[in-house]
């Protein structure tokens, strides 16, 4: 079970390096949860010196090109280099102000793995496309273009947009509806017929709610804006999807 904190543009060096001590202390990040921190780049390296060994520390996106003439880039083997394992890839607020489309989150995780990376690919509808019907189809089409062929080992956030940061969150059916359809076609698209993929939800995920979301068997993590920021409810998370790891 993934329990993955995206910082977004906040947080310190000192924040981060506390946060990083005290969630790597918690008990249900020793045992049954893998923990991941991923801050802003210039913080990494601090956050991966505070970790202790059952934190991971990951990156918010990185370029597609692992060196070359991109002003104010960061490639994939620099985030590891600072320290990161992960990279979040194609969030919403990246698709929405920085125009990132499929097709170049595609290539992004093509570089994130090459680098070393496990690519944390999001997905999920506008309220405009679920309004209409259409969160299905628009997931399927998110899936079809952001998935690379050549890559296997990444892990995909179901993330509705209108959720993020609005205290609003889908009924449990609903997301054990998409999580299936993410499921199902991860496994044609990677034509193994196995379903080791994780598939994550994020989007308004907090301790009060984390418990119920994390129980759907569709459901094998979360990833964490606003509720990741103090390390104690960040923890609160971990123990409610440590309650439901067999
Ligand atoms: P939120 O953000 O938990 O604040 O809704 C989640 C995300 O954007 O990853």
């Amino acid at each position: 079970m993934h329990i993955i904190a995206n910082w977004k543009m906040n947080g310190t060096r000192a924040s981060a390096k506390a946060w990083a001590e005290t969630v790597s202390k918690s008990g249900a990040v020793q045992s049954k949860v893998n923990a991941v921190l991923c801050p802003p780049a210039v913080i990494i390296r601090d956050a991966a010196s505070a970790a202790g060994s059952h934190l991971a520390i990951g990156a918010q996106d990185c370029h597609h090109e692992p060196k070359g003439a991109y002003t104010g880039e960061l490639s994939a083997p620099m985030l590891q280099e600072e320290g990161a394992s992960y990279v979040i890839l194609g969030h919403s607020e990246r698709r929405l102000f920085c125009h990132e489309l499929c097709d170049l989150v595609n290539k992004k995780a093509v570089a994130a793995s090459k680098a070393g990376l496990t690519p944390i690919i999001c997905i999920g509808e506008t309220l405009e496309e679920r309004e209409k019907g259409e969160t299905l189809s628009t997931i399927r089409r998110q899936l079809e273009y952001s998935l690379p062929k050549e890559v296997s080992d990444y892990i995909i956030a179901y993330e509705p947009v209108w959720a993020i940061g609005t205290g609003k969150t889908p009924t449990l059916e609903n997301i054990a509806e998409v999580h299936a359809t993410i499921e199902e076609v991860v496994r044609v698209h990677q034509l193994t017929g196995d379903t080791s993929t994780p598939v994550v939800y994020g989007g308004s995920v907090n301790p009060a709610n984390a418990a119920s979301i994390l129980a759907l068997p569709q459901v094998h993590g979360a990833l964490v804006g606003g509720a990741s920021l103090e390390a104690a409810s960040f923890i609160a998370i971990c123990e409610a999807a440590s309650g439901v790891v067999s």
